[in-house]
């Protein structure tokens, strides 16, 4: 599961799409973290999809990721400002890949 504090345990390596990249990466095999309120570790991410179907205000968007040994394409919260807290992409991730800050 993604790491609740990544905050505090990672630093910030590199932007994208407007939002913030935590490290480490090394690609292709090891992306981050991409996002900060609406955090998705692409380490952890294996395509499931559901966040991107349930997100109520199309926070998510697909990026290719190939070569990436979990899944070649992950669920960025490209427009994580439009989040509106409701936690239904925390609940449906099957393997726990993200984090929302809602407090
Ligand atoms: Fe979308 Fe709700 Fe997840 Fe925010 S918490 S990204 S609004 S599904
Ligand atoms: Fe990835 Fe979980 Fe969404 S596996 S595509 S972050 S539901
Ligand atoms: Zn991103």
């Amino acid at each position: 599961a993604i790491d609740p504090n990544f905050d505090e345990n990672r630093e910030v390596v590199d932007t994208h799409e407007g939002h913030d990249v935590w490290g480490p990466v090394d690609e292709p095999e090891q992306l981050g973290i991409h996002g900060t309120h609406v955090a998705v570790d692409f380490d952890i991410c294996i395509e499931d999809g559901a966040c991107v179907e349930d997100c109520p205000v199309d926070v998510f968007e697909w990026v290719d990721t190939p070569g990436h040994p979990e899944s070649e394409r992950k669920a960025d919260p490209a427009n994580e400002i439009q989040c509106i807290d409701c936690m239904l992409c925390v609940d449906v991730c099957p393997v726990d890949a993200i984090d929302v800050d809602s407090t």
